[in-house]
């Protein structure tokens, strides 16, 4: 990957060093160490996050953008970095093909509001996945609200892969646009983008891809890719669109304010080129800065030494708990990011949750905003615990333990 700092080579990651980059780890909670195990549903800031956050706040704070003065020009400077950081990440061919947002939420209701109400009508198509996070089902059941757009749903298998054959079948002559998670949340299944995109640009149709893992955009040819700050070690509130350029061009603005526009009066307003024309407003500038050093922290560990000890964590975790009697993995994918999703006969997981965190194990438990797919597992609800390179094979055996007691105390 593109990045202006040398990557560690596998040998020199250590665990045990790189925790200390992380301040929140080196806490008790109730009495025992923290085993944070919640990665998914938000990934925890290294020292270097927080200081840009703090350094911004102290020596920089002033809007972007419409400054002249030093600090906004400072600002402005930071701000604008983080997007060439981010393009260099994804492969883009150019920084304008960048959109800050809130999040990927922000980033599919963008292409919802923006592309979709414009190019579709009523009886076009949107293929998603059975998978989908929320995020990436409501924004279309939007659009059929409005204008009558038809969703339709790839199926999964028993161990939470997509049905290709399946999938393929759904594109047809009204299919104007395929929107799939890179990775199941829930599941941690890491979905065949790379083939979804060529089928689907097969049938001409667009693709939108719900990011979660480090992709070259170029590579896959996606259409549009979305991402969210704090699942990479960045901070909340922000995130980002990557789009390619006649596709945003040809976009509608998504909301109206300051600095989408090029020239304001009240007959006529003309609109910013792309990317501001989708940045309405002040955004949040501390957090994009911070996402900035999100980047380069993880570059300069190496992306691929993150996730080859995620990998083995996953494989060891996935191993102890399926050993447990009771235990049941929701989701084993053969190509799976590390997140263990798992039931324990006669017990509800927010029973197990509670006493995780009585262990100092936070775990989420529920539907992880993904509840038609509880309803594809016929469960209520999941606990899951959610691993980050930050994590060790010794969290994992207390894990192993505490879900012991659960059993202990319930069963
Ligand atoms: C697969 C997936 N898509 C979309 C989202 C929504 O992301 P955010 O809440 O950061 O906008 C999430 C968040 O958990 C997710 O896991």
């Amino acid at each position: 990957m593109a990045t202006a700092t040398t990557p560690l080579v596998a040998q020199d990651f250590d665990v045990q060093r790189v925790r200390e980059d992380f301040p929140i780890l080196n806490q008790l909670v109730h009495g025992k160490p923290l085993v944070y195990f919640d990665n998914a549903a938000t990934s925890q800031k290294p020292r270097t996050v927080i200081e840009a956050e703090r350094h911004f706040y102290e020596g920089d704070c002033a809007n972007i953008h419409r400054g002249i003065h030093l600090l906004s020009e400072r600002a402005t400077k930071a701000y604008e970095e983080v997007r060439e950081k981010i393009q260099h990440l994804l492969n883009a061919p150019e920084t304008r093909q960048i959109v800050f947002v809130r999040g990927t939420t922000e980033a599919i209701n963008l292409v919802a509001s923006s592309y979709a109400r414009r190019n579709l009508q009523a009886g076009d198509e949107v293929v998603i996945t059975a998978m989908e996070h929320h995020a990436n089902i409501v924004p279309w059941q939007m659009l059929r609200e409005e204008k009558g757009i038809v969703l339709r749903v790839a199926p999964i298998s028993d161990r939470g892969e997509l049905i290709f054959e399946e999938f393929e079948k759904l594109l047809g002559p009204r299919t104007r646009l395929v929107s799939v998670a890179h990775v199941s949340n829930v599941l941690g299944t890491i979905n065949p983008v790379r083939e979804v995109v060529r089928a689907a640009h097969r049938s001409n149709v667009p693709v939108l891809v719900d990011g979660a893992l480090k992709i070259d955009v170029q590579e896959l040819d996606c259409d549009f890719y979305a991402f969210s700050s704090h699942k990479v070690f960045g901070p909340t509130g922000v995130g980002a669109l990557y789009g390619k350029v006649r596709l945003l061009e040809s976009m509608p603005p998504y909301q109206g304010g300051g600095d989408m526009i090029s020239s304001v009066s009240f007959e006529r307003t003309t609109y910013n080129t792309i990317p501001y024309k989708f940045e309405a407003g002040t955004p949040n500038i501390a957090a994009t800065i911070g996402l900035g050093a999100a980047i380069d922290y993880v570059s300069r560990l190496g992306i691929e030494n993150l996730a080859r000890h995620e990998h083995e964590l996953l494989v060891y975790a996935t191993a102890k708990l399926s050993q447990i009697p009771g235990v049941r993995v929701i989701g084993t994918a053969r190509e799976k990011a590390s997140v263990v999703s798992f039931v324990l006969d006669g017990v509800h997981p927010h029973d197990i949750g509670t006493v995780l965190d009585q262990e100092g194990i936070a775990v989420r438990t529920g539907h992880h905003c993904a509840q038609p797919l509880m309803e594809r597992f016929k469960v209520p609800a999941t606990a899951r615990a959610s691993l980050a390179f930050y994590n060790t094979k010794e969290e994992v055996d207390a894990l192993v333990e505490a879900v012991e007691k659960v059993k202990q105390i319930f069963v």
